[in-house]
Protein backbone atom coordinates (compact mmCIF):
# COMPACT_ATOMS: atom_id res chain seq x y z
CA UNK A 1 0.00 0.00 0.00
CA UNK A 2 1.22 3.31 -0.86
CA UNK A 3 0.68 6.60 -0.15
CA UNK A 4 1.42 10.26 -1.73
CA UNK A 5 3.50 12.26 -0.08
CA UNK A 6 2.20 15.81 0.39
CA UNK A 7 4.75 18.54 0.42
CA UNK A 8 4.05 21.82 1.68
CA UNK A 9 4.25 24.02 -1.11
CA UNK A 10 4.13 21.35 -3.58
CA UNK A 11 0.17 20.32 -3.51
CA UNK A 12 -1.38 19.87 -6.52
CA UNK A 13 -0.69 18.64 -9.99
CA UNK A 14 1.08 20.61 -11.81
CA UNK A 15 1.75 20.01 -15.71
CA UNK A 16 5.74 19.84 -15.93
CA UNK A 17 4.92 19.83 -19.97
CA UNK A 18 1.72 20.60 -21.76
CA UNK A 19 -0.55 23.18 -20.49
CA UNK A 20 -2.71 21.07 -17.50
CA UNK A 21 -2.97 23.66 -14.67
CA UNK A 22 -6.01 21.07 -12.89
CA UNK A 23 -5.81 20.31 -9.61
CA UNK A 24 -6.73 16.50 -8.37
CA UNK A 25 -6.23 15.72 -4.77
CA UNK A 26 -3.18 14.13 -3.22
CA UNK A 27 -0.99 13.64 -5.68
CA UNK A 28 2.50 15.51 -5.07
CA UNK A 29 4.27 16.49 -8.65
CA UNK A 30 8.07 16.96 -8.25
CA UNK A 31 10.65 18.36 -10.84
CA UNK A 32 13.21 15.82 -10.55
CA UNK A 33 16.86 17.32 -11.69
CA UNK A 34 17.53 17.08 -15.24
CA UNK A 35 19.60 13.52 -15.64
CA UNK A 36 17.01 11.76 -13.92
CA UNK A 37 14.40 13.12 -15.80
CA UNK A 38 16.17 12.16 -18.69
CA UNK A 39 17.01 8.51 -17.80
CA UNK A 40 13.30 8.14 -16.92
CA UNK A 41 11.97 9.39 -20.33
CA UNK A 42 14.40 7.14 -21.92
CA UNK A 43 13.12 4.26 -19.94
CA UNK A 44 9.46 5.27 -20.81
CA UNK A 45 9.84 6.19 -24.74
CA UNK A 46 11.88 2.81 -24.77
CA UNK A 47 9.36 1.02 -23.75
CA UNK A 48 6.94 3.14 -26.14
CA UNK A 49 8.33 3.06 -28.79
CA UNK A 50 9.79 -0.96 -28.26
CA UNK A 51 6.15 -2.51 -28.51
CA UNK A 52 4.63 -0.40 -30.60
CA UNK A 53 7.22 -1.50 -33.42
CA UNK A 54 6.99 -5.24 -32.12
CA UNK A 55 2.96 -4.95 -32.21
CA UNK A 56 3.57 -3.26 -35.91
CA UNK A 57 5.35 -6.25 -37.03
CA UNK A 58 3.56 -8.45 -35.19
CA UNK A 59 0.07 -7.69 -36.75
CA UNK A 60 1.98 -6.92 -40.40
CA UNK A 61 2.92 -10.80 -39.87
CA UNK A 62 -0.83 -12.37 -39.16
CA UNK A 63 -2.67 -9.54 -38.58
CA UNK A 64 -4.31 -8.69 -34.93
CA UNK A 65 -5.21 -12.76 -34.14
CA UNK A 66 -1.61 -13.54 -34.30
CA UNK A 67 -0.46 -10.51 -32.44
CA UNK A 68 -2.77 -11.18 -29.64
CA UNK A 69 -0.19 -13.91 -28.90
CA UNK A 70 2.39 -11.12 -29.39
CA UNK A 71 0.93 -8.56 -26.67
CA UNK A 72 0.09 -11.75 -24.20
CA UNK A 73 3.45 -13.05 -24.10
CA UNK A 74 6.37 -10.33 -25.39
CA UNK A 75 4.47 -7.12 -23.71
CA UNK A 76 5.58 -8.69 -20.66
CA UNK A 77 9.11 -9.76 -21.38
CA UNK A 78 9.52 -6.78 -23.01
CA UNK A 79 8.43 -4.56 -19.75
CA UNK A 80 10.47 -7.25 -17.61
CA UNK A 81 13.65 -6.34 -19.71
CA UNK A 82 13.30 -2.45 -19.62
CA UNK A 83 14.53 -2.36 -16.29
CA UNK A 84 17.18 -0.58 -15.45
CA UNK A 85 19.55 -0.48 -12.23
CA UNK A 86 16.51 0.93 -9.73
CA UNK A 87 14.00 1.62 -12.49
CA UNK A 88 11.22 -0.65 -13.49
CA UNK A 89 8.82 -0.06 -15.90
CA UNK A 90 5.54 -1.15 -17.04
CA UNK A 91 2.18 -0.07 -18.63
CA UNK A 92 -1.20 0.38 -16.33
CA UNK A 93 -4.52 1.17 -17.81
CA UNK A 94 -8.33 3.20 -16.92
CA UNK A 95 -9.12 -0.35 -17.57
CA UNK A 96 -7.02 -3.51 -17.83
CA UNK A 97 -7.05 -6.81 -20.17
CA UNK A 98 -3.98 -8.47 -17.62
CA UNK A 99 -4.46 -7.77 -13.86
CA UNK A 100 -0.82 -7.52 -14.13
CA UNK A 101 -0.76 -3.86 -15.50
CA UNK A 102 -3.44 -3.23 -12.21
CA UNK A 103 -2.53 0.68 -11.39
CA UNK A 104 -2.44 1.20 -7.61
CA UNK A 105 -4.55 3.69 -6.05
CA UNK A 106 -1.96 6.64 -6.80
CA UNK A 107 -2.07 6.09 -10.45
CA UNK A 108 -5.65 5.45 -10.52
CA UNK A 109 -6.05 9.21 -9.05
CA UNK A 110 -3.73 10.08 -11.64
CA UNK A 111 -5.49 8.13 -14.54
CA UNK A 112 -9.23 9.08 -13.46
CA UNK A 113 -8.11 12.77 -13.65
CA UNK A 114 -6.27 12.36 -17.17
CA UNK A 115 -9.26 11.05 -18.58
CA UNK A 116 -11.56 13.66 -17.04
CA UNK A 117 -9.10 16.58 -18.55
CA UNK A 118 -8.79 14.33 -21.86
CA UNK A 119 -12.63 14.19 -22.15
CA UNK A 120 -13.08 17.82 -21.48
CA UNK A 121 -10.70 18.45 -24.54
CA UNK A 122 -8.00 19.79 -22.71
CA UNK A 123 -4.31 18.73 -23.48
CA UNK A 124 -2.63 16.25 -21.23
CA UNK A 125 0.91 16.72 -20.37
CA UNK A 126 3.70 14.52 -22.11
CA UNK A 127 4.08 13.09 -18.76
CA UNK A 128 4.26 14.18 -14.88
CA UNK A 129 6.51 12.60 -12.02
CA UNK A 130 4.93 12.36 -9.00
CA UNK A 131 6.33 11.28 -5.84
CA UNK A 132 5.41 8.06 -4.01
CA UNK A 133 6.08 6.47 -0.71
CA UNK A 134 5.46 3.35 0.54
CA UNK A 135 7.05 0.33 2.88
CA UNK A 136 10.30 0.16 1.32
CA UNK A 137 11.27 4.03 0.70
CA UNK A 138 10.33 6.66 -1.09
CA UNK A 139 10.56 6.27 -5.17
CA UNK A 140 9.96 8.80 -8.23
CA UNK A 141 7.21 7.88 -11.28
CA UNK A 142 7.17 9.29 -14.20
CA UNK A 143 3.63 8.57 -15.92
CA UNK A 144 3.35 9.13 -19.48
CA UNK A 145 -0.31 8.94 -20.94
CA UNK A 146 -0.77 6.56 -23.92
CA UNK A 147 -3.77 7.57 -26.27
CA UNK A 148 -6.29 5.00 -28.43
CA UNK A 149 -5.11 5.37 -32.03
CA UNK A 150 -6.87 4.04 -35.26
CA UNK A 151 -4.42 0.53 -34.95
CA UNK A 152 -5.55 -0.46 -31.38
CA UNK A 153 -9.28 -0.16 -31.87
CA UNK A 154 -8.81 -3.85 -33.41
CA UNK A 155 -8.16 -4.99 -30.19
CA UNK A 156 -9.47 -2.37 -28.49
CA UNK A 157 -12.45 -1.14 -29.42
CA UNK A 158 -16.01 -2.25 -29.86
CA UNK A 159 -16.31 -6.05 -28.97
CA UNK A 160 -18.79 -5.73 -31.85
CA UNK A 161 -16.55 -4.69 -34.51
CA UNK A 162 -13.53 -7.00 -33.06
CA UNK A 163 -12.80 -10.22 -35.66
CA UNK A 164 -14.63 -13.15 -33.99
CA UNK A 165 -11.07 -14.74 -33.76
CA UNK A 166 -9.50 -11.64 -31.76
CA UNK A 167 -12.62 -11.85 -29.62
CA UNK A 168 -12.62 -15.55 -29.06
CA UNK A 169 -8.90 -15.53 -28.18
CA UNK A 170 -8.95 -12.63 -25.99
CA UNK A 171 -12.03 -14.30 -24.03
CA UNK A 172 -10.22 -17.36 -23.62
CA UNK A 173 -6.74 -15.68 -22.29
CA UNK A 174 -8.18 -12.98 -20.22
CA UNK A 175 -10.91 -14.04 -18.69
CA UNK A 176 -11.88 -10.67 -16.68
CA UNK A 177 -10.75 -8.33 -19.74
CA UNK A 178 -11.91 -4.89 -19.34
CA UNK A 179 -9.78 -3.01 -21.85
CA UNK A 180 -12.45 -2.85 -24.61
CA UNK A 181 -14.76 -0.04 -25.70
CA UNK A 182 -12.40 2.72 -26.40
CA UNK A 183 -12.50 5.28 -28.44
CA UNK A 184 -10.23 7.12 -31.17
CA UNK A 185 -8.26 9.23 -29.25
CA UNK A 186 -9.13 8.28 -25.81
CA UNK A 187 -6.93 7.95 -23.02
CA UNK A 188 -5.90 4.14 -22.69
CA UNK A 189 -2.98 4.62 -20.15
CA UNK A 190 0.43 5.05 -18.83
CA UNK A 191 3.39 3.92 -19.36
CA UNK A 192 4.76 4.12 -15.91
CA UNK A 193 8.79 4.45 -14.71
CA UNK A 194 9.42 3.96 -11.40
CA UNK A 195 13.29 5.08 -9.76
CA UNK A 196 13.64 4.36 -5.95
CA UNK A 197 14.79 7.15 -4.28
CA UNK A 198 18.06 6.35 -2.02
CA UNK A 199 17.54 6.56 1.67
CA UNK A 200 19.91 9.59 3.16
CA UNK A 201 19.75 7.85 7.12
C1 LIG B 1 -3.51 -7.45 -31.50
C2 LIG B 1 -4.31 -6.97 -30.40
C3 LIG B 1 -3.87 -5.68 -29.75
C4 LIG B 1 -3.65 -4.47 -30.35
C5 LIG B 1 -3.75 -4.12 -31.84
C6 LIG B 1 -3.32 -3.55 -29.28
N1 LIG B 1 -3.36 -4.18 -28.08
FE1 LIG B 1 -3.05 -3.34 -26.25
N2 LIG B 1 -3.22 -5.14 -25.38
C7 LIG B 1 -3.49 -6.31 -26.04
C8 LIG B 1 -3.33 -7.41 -25.11
C9 LIG B 1 -3.51 -8.90 -25.43
C10 LIG B 1 -2.95 -6.85 -23.87
C11 LIG B 1 -2.60 -7.56 -22.58
C12 LIG B 1 -1.06 -7.66 -22.58
C13 LIG B 1 -0.49 -8.28 -21.35
O1 LIG B 1 -0.80 -9.44 -21.10
O2 LIG B 1 0.25 -7.54 -20.67
C14 LIG B 1 -2.89 -5.41 -24.09
C15 LIG B 1 -2.56 -4.51 -23.08
C16 LIG B 1 -2.47 -3.15 -23.26
C17 LIG B 1 -2.15 -2.20 -22.20
C18 LIG B 1 -1.80 -2.52 -20.76
C19 LIG B 1 -3.01 -2.46 -19.85
C20 LIG B 1 -3.91 -3.68 -19.93
O3 LIG B 1 -5.06 -3.51 -20.38
O4 LIG B 1 -3.50 -4.80 -19.55
C21 LIG B 1 -2.15 -0.96 -22.78
C22 LIG B 1 -1.88 0.37 -22.09
C23 LIG B 1 -2.44 -1.16 -24.20
N3 LIG B 1 -2.65 -2.49 -24.45
C24 LIG B 1 -2.51 -0.13 -25.11
C25 LIG B 1 -2.61 -0.36 -26.48
C26 LIG B 1 -2.51 0.71 -27.47
C27 LIG B 1 -2.31 2.19 -27.14
C28 LIG B 1 -2.62 0.12 -28.70
C29 LIG B 1 -2.49 0.80 -30.06
C30 LIG B 1 -1.24 1.50 -30.28
C31 LIG B 1 -2.82 -1.30 -28.47
N4 LIG B 1 -2.80 -1.56 -27.13
C32 LIG B 1 -3.03 -2.23 -29.49
C33 LIG B 1 -3.85 -6.46 -27.35
C34 LIG B 1 -3.69 -5.48 -28.32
Amino acid sequence: MSRVLVAAGLVGLVALSGGCRARPPEATVVAPDSTTLAEMRGAAGGLAGGLVGALTAALARGGPDSAIAFCADSAQVLTARAQREGVTVRRIGTRVRNPANQPDSVERRLLEHLAAERSAGRPLPADTVIVVAGAGGSELRLVRPILIAEGCLACHGDPATMSPGVRQTLAARYPGDQAFGYRLGELRGAVVVAKRIPRTD
